[in-house]
């Protein structure tokens, strides 16, 4: 890697995680945290990895040692005052993430190029906070990081071309898959991804059961049932992030009533024990009058897999029209960070429209636009495709040329 020592901040679940997969390309980090008692907490993690990577034969005890005397800890910000690149994953708070910032920036040589993890918060906004805009960028990793591959690079608006060209060629040197990624509320995986789940939501919320939705979407090729997924996450990471996207996009992330309902039930998922949506996997009382109780009746149109699909396809080709991402950077990265459906190697929202047509993707959003409402507004792009004869897969060319 074109970094020479690294700084990791925050030794949580994605700090370490971010650290292991560094020092296991022979890069020296520095993990640190706010007291040393974290920063072991993070080491054990890291070490815990390696220890079961020696256990599956997948590394020598020789070079589990070697890795792990890569990576030191630290509780003291003058401990990164010689790293080339810090990376920071700390509490997700724009407030805190400024400060640390501000305090490296003091310390830090000024060629150190300072990247956040962060999920939510703006990168143009924490560069200008950091006190060095132009050397400073989004890196976000996907959970867990020692198995996912993909990795958003985000530029702000001030960051330099070169920054972002050798942050890029980092992340290929350990292994992962960049996709470079405007600033944008949700970046791209999770926009998209959340534009999808937001009708999933309001699916639930009409009645729909969570079964039939979950088991549409790995009949369709998913790896998990979107409200299973919710579960496993946490509903307090739902109730923090929606509202977020709801004041940036409007009504095409329509507020939800169902996730601060389960919030304040106390129902978060797995971190309360199994209990969200389902309850250790069944569907109780609590939640069928949870739902009851929102009297929320949708359209009364029968449900379709189509609408859930259909709400993240537009949202793919508004990131294509803004210029978020290039065609074949959305899908690689949906495939990567979502498991949408890939068969034989291609996938993705964008080639799955080209494969059903996109005369039949133009004209399943205006009837949902009727029925549903104008959240499904079909994007204008789709319009000037369909009418250049550009109709996917059947036609030669949609959004992707086809031999
Ligand atoms: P976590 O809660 O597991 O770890 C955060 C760590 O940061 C804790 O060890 C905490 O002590 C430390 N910390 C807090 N304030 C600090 C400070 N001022 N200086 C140094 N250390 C400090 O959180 P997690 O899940 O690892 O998330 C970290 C960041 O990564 C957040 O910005 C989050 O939005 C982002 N992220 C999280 C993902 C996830 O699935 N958990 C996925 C992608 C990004």
């Amino acid at each position: 890697m074109s970094y020479k020592k690294v700084a990791v901040v925050g030794a949580g679940a994605m700090g370490a995680g971010i650290a292991q997969v560094i020092v296991a390309a022979s890069t020296e980090v520095v993990l640190m945290d706010i007291s040393a008692e974290f920063v072991q907490g993070g080491m054990k993690r890291i070490e815990g990895r390696f220890a079961s990577d020696v256990k599956k034969g997948k590394m020598s005890p020789e070079e589990k040692d070697r890795v792990m005397g890569l990576v030191s800890g630290s509780a003291n910000h003058d401990d990164a005052r010689d790293v080339d690149l810090v990376i920071e994953a700390i509490v997700e708070d724009r407030k805190v993430k400024g400060e640390l910032f501000q305090s490296l920036n003091r310390v830090c040589p000024p060629e150190t190029v300072f990247a956040t993890n962060t999920s939510t918060l703006s990168v143009t906004d924490l560069a200008g906070l950091s006190g060095r805009a132009n050397r400073f960028l989004g890196l976000h990793f996907f959970n867990p990081v020692h198995a996912m591959k993909l990795v958003e690079v985000i530029p702000g608006l001030d960051t330099e071309r070169a920054v972002v060209d050798a942050a890029t060629a980092a992340m290929k040197s350990i292994k992962k898959v960049p996709a470079v990624v405007q600033d944008c509320p949700g970046f791209l995986v999770n926009r998209i991804l959340l534009s999808y789940m937001n009708e999933v939501f309001l699916a639930a919320e009409e009645g729909i059961a969570p079964g039939l939705i979950d088991g549409e979407a790995k009949k369709a090729g998913f790896p998990m049932g979107p409200l299973e997924l919710s579960d496993m996450v946490g509903w307090d990471v739902s109730d923090h992030t929606f509202p977020i996207l709801h004041g940036a996009y409007g009504e095409r992330f329509p507020s939800l009533k169902l996730v601060g309902k389960l919030n304040s039930a106390g129902r978060l998922g797995l971190k309360t024990g199994g209990k969200g949506v389902y309850n250790n996997g069944e569907i109780d009382d609590e939640f069928r009058a949870m739902v009851a109780g929102l009297n929320s009746k949708g359209s009364g149109a029968p449900f379709s897999f189509d609408r859930l699909m259909l709400k993240q396809i537009n949202e793919a080709v508004y990131c294509l029209q803004e210029g978020v991402a290039t065609a074949e950077d959305i899908d690689r990265a949906m495939v990567l960070g979502t498991g949408f459906p890939n068969e034989a190697g291609v996938g993705g929202p964008l080639h799955w429209a080209d494969a059903m047509g996109l005369d039949w993707v133009l004209s399943r959003l205006k009837a949902l636009t009727e029925t549903e409402g104008p959240r499904f507004w079909p994007h204008h792009l789709i319009k000037t495709y369909v009418a250049a004869g550009r109709l996917g897969k059947k036609a030669g060319r949609g959004f992707f040329a086809y031999q």
